[in-house]
């Protein structure tokens, strides 16, 4: 069972724009010809900040038009924040705040023999990576720029990742694998 950071980022580095916007995502794949239906099938506890959250809550008519339901996930979700934010009906949630080192025991004993999927945004997957808890890194590189936004990993990794997979999803997605344990080809300088 793993830890894994699953996502989509710009070519720059970027997994939203500065206002919180995934437009940009959109038209450069359809998920459903992605990994991500068996990545899914896969994930037994998710984990997301307060901002990825908000993008749920912001875009509900959007995802109810794409999946029936405010809520595209049936497993138990953990949406980290230190305010007070509404539930969106039918979802599974926990709010939380604080260490993830708590909140990752409690994920792993709700999801059983499934992974854990780190939704974003970065620097909650940094968080957990500081921790010494994420295991992968997958990410789907978008054929676009954005200059600015919200950063896909905050964090100076002081050893190299280990590239385990590449995939190409048409022309305007490659999907990398990292795994952020093993054993890395080489060090990273300062
Ligand atoms: N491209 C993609 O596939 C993808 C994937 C995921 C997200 N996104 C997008 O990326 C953007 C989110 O980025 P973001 O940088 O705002 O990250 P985020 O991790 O969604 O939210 C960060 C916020 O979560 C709360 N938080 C994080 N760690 C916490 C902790 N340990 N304890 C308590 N609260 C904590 C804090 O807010 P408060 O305490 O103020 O609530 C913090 O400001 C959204 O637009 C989202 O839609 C894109």
């Amino acid at each position: 069972m793993k830890t894994q950071y699953y996502t989509a980022t710009s070519l720059d580095g970027f997994i939203a724009t500065e206002d919180d916007s995934l437009e940009w995502l959109f038209p450069l794949g359809d998920v459903n010809e992605t990994t991500y239906p068996e990545f899914i099938a896969g994930v037994g506890a998710l984990a997301m900040g307060s901002g990825t959250y908000e993008w749920m809550m912001r875009n509900a008519e959007q995802v109810v038009a794409e999946v029936g339901s405010p809520w595209p996930y049936t497993q138990p979700t953990w949406v980290f924040t230190s305010r007070e934010l509404p539930k969106i009906e039918g979802a599974d949630l926990r709010f939380v705040q604080g260490d993830v080192r708590t909140v990752h025991e409690e994920m792993r004993a709700a999801a059983g023999d499934k992974n854990l999927w780190v939704v974003g945004g970065g620097g909650l997957a940094g968080q957990f990576y500081d921790a010494g808890l994420l295991d992968e890194i997958i990410v789907q590189v978008g054929s676009v720029t954005l200059g600015k936004g919200k950063p896909l990993f905050p964090r100076h990794a002081t050893r190299a990742f280990k590239l385990t997979a590449v995939k190409q999803l048409g022309t305007g997605l490659v999907e990398l694998r990292y795994d952020v344990r093993g054993d890395a080809p080489a060090e990273v300088g300062a």
